[in-house]
């Protein structure tokens, strides 16, 4: 199962190797989509200055070696020395045919790897900002991807469940009761709950004895040391609260359509046993110091201002351990443990610095073999109107569950008015699935390190390089099957591609399994996005010029319904691969 270019390079090569000599057999064909046909082959000037030949005569040479019967009909030189082909009808009908009837439409299955992919990951107690969003939207796709692409992906997870906040949270909790409207906040407006603990605690006066004002941040403190320290009573209290934040991520996720679970979770308490030895590998290794109290490790290349050396600091001089220790501890775990082929952290693009040291420092220490891949999928800023990151009109951080609903709310408004025959129920689930897919598909169709400015208007319209335009083609040709009186999954027939936009649409429709395998290469679901965009656009090209179930001639109408069909399993499988829904109808 092969797109044209690929079936065509070791025929191209051999030509090359036919008309310049052998040493020339593994010569890059260089070959390219044209204006003018439909590839064209710019080895003759890539090779022209090595065999010392003008151009135009190489390329001419290659011309009279290529066998292209029944593959190409017009072959020709144009230009400078670039070479002309254009595909037989019969030839892409064949390759298109191929990938009809093969299930999983041109996607190869590749060798298996373990790849565990760190993404998502909020903060227990904490709101989910657009930036978490982000990542698990960005993070959950290539899970998806990899796995169409036959690899074990393992999830992982790693939630903020850790760290000296946790002692003020727990006994506000205890003040407040787990069965109050307070602690319900966990679950509905963390950012309220963590502020309230917050302010407590701000306010409380340190020298106060216990039983006075000041009581409550002698009890944070203590409460830290005793979950440190694995106090059964206060671990009970710590799971409490941490079960709470859980059911709010599982809220945003079941919202979202997303494929973590609570097995998924990772988060940095499990890795709390890990830390000491750690820590004492390091230093007995020579790799960590211990400079101004904190043991710290100094790696070359990583200067701040003045070339003043920067250390990854894993244990903090009152003992405690860091943010990058816990990460030593993920890289550790994820090749012993996990057996990783390859690594990705789907994480801010801010800490690029971060993560680098925790893998040079791996590396150095020997748990980092270099033929395993680690990747950090940089996840850049979601920004609103103002070019700053995205809040509320108040300035507020904004809720995440709020943001979604407003996304369906909005969708339901376009659906409500493009749709007032369908039931209330029918529309409202339409209008989740695109407000959602909305929302999923501007994270997706941008670079995932680059910036953009969240506009929902913008992601809600149904043109443009939006989820639901996407979405749309799907539900029109359902429609279109409708009205054939059967499903697009039984319609198979032989295909004939013939109109340009029949042949427009094949090429396409040819490229998926290689789209597919670059996101798999890549990380860049955006380049899948891209693709779908096109190939809605080239569909819709080809249902505005092509009569389908008007077709004249039986033959032609089976084919074009086949051309549908195809259409629709290459987007459904391609919008599911991005996370997004297909709704039956638009
Ligand atoms: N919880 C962190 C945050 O909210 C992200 C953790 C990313 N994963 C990791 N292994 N460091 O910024």
């Amino acid at each position: 199962m092969v797109s044209p270019l690929v079936a065509l390079t070791p025929k191209v090569q051999s030509a090359i190797a036919a008309a310049l000599g052998d040493d020339f057999r593994e010569a890059d064909p260089v070959l390219r989509p044209s204006q003018f046909a439909d590839v064209q082959v710019n080895a003759a000037l890539a090779l022209a200055k090595k065999v010392g030949m003008p151009p135009r005569e190489v390329a001419s040479k290659i011309v009279d070696a290529l066998e292209l019967d029944g593959v190409c009909d017009k072959v020709e030189v144009s230009g400078p020395g670039f070479i002309n082909l254009t595909f037989t009808d019969a030839w892409l009908a064949s390759l298109l045919q191929e990938v009809e009837a093969d299930e999983r439409t041109g996607v190869a299955l590749q060798p298996a790897q373990n790849i565990p992919i760190d993404y998502s990951a909020p903060n227990v107690a904490k709101e989910m900002h657009v930036g978490h969003l982000r990542t698990t939207v960005v993070g959950d796709s290539l899970a998806r991807t990899l796995e169409h692409l036959g690899h074990h992906v393992i999830r992982q997870n790693h939630i903020g469940d850790w760290g000296t906040p946790f002692g003020m949270l727990i006994e506000h909790l205890l003040d407040v009761g787990r069965e109050s409207e307070e602690a319900d906040l966990l679950v509905s407006d963390p950012n309220a709950f963590y502020q309230a603990a917050r302010v407590k605690f701000d306010t409380a006066d340190k020298a106060d004895p216990p039983g006075s004002a000041g009581d409550f941040h002698v009890r944070a403190r203590t409460r830290v040391v005793r979950l440190q320290a694995g106090d059964p009573e206060t671990l009970k209290l710590w799971n409490g609260l941490v079960d709470l934040s859980k059911i709010y991520f599982n809220k945003i996720y079941s919202m979202l359509g997303i494929t973590l679970t609570d097995d998924d979770l990772a988060g940095e308490s499990t890795y709390n046993d890990a830390l000491a030895g750690i820590c004492a590998e390091l230093e007995e290794k020579g790799i960590a110091t211990v400079s101004d109290g904190a043991l710290c490790v100094f790696l070359d290349g990583y200067t701040g201002r003045e070339g003043k050396p920067v250390p990854l600091i894993i244990r903090k001089s009152d003992g405690g351990y860091n943010y990058g220790t816990s990460d030593l501890a993920t890289i550790k775990h994820r090749v012993e443990d996990l057996k990783a082929d390859r690594v990705l952290y789907v994480i801010g693009a801010p800490q690029s610095l971060h993560l680098n040291m925790v893998w040079d420092t791996a590396r150095k220490a020997g748990w980092l073999p270099d033929d395993i891949e680690v990747v950090h999928v940089q996840i850049g800023n979601v920004l609103g109107d103002d070019r700053k990151i995205l809040k509320t009109r108040s300035g507020k951080p904004l809720r995440l569950m709020a943001l979604l609903e407003e996304a369906v709310e909005k969708a339901q408004a376009v659906i409500d008015e493009t749709r007032p025959e369908l039931d209330d129920a029918t529309r409202a689930t339409i209008a989740r699935q695109i407000g959602i897919g909305a929302v999923k598909y501007a994270d997706l169709s941008v670079a995932h390190d680059s910036e953009y400015v969240f506009d929902l208007d913008r992601m809600v319209a149904l043109t443009g390089n939006t989820g639901p335009y996407l979405q749309y083609v799907v539900a029109r040709i359902r429609s279109i099957f409708r009205q054939a009186g059967h499903d697009p999954a039984v319609q198979h027939a032989t295909l004939l591609v013939r109109e340009p936009h029949e042949r427009a649409l094949a090429m396409h429709l040819l490229d998926f399994g290689d789209v597919v395998a670059e996101v798999g290469a890549t990380y860049e679901p955006h380049r899948l996005a891209g693709y779908l965009f096109e190939l809605a656009q080239t569909f819709s090209a080809f249902y505005e010029n092509c009569p389908v179930l008007k077709a004249d001639r039986d033959e032609v109408r089976e084919s074009r319904l086949t051309l549908c069909a195809l259409v629709f399993r290459v987007m459904t499988t391609g919008l599911d691969l991005l996370g997004l829904e297909s709704p039956d109808q638009m």
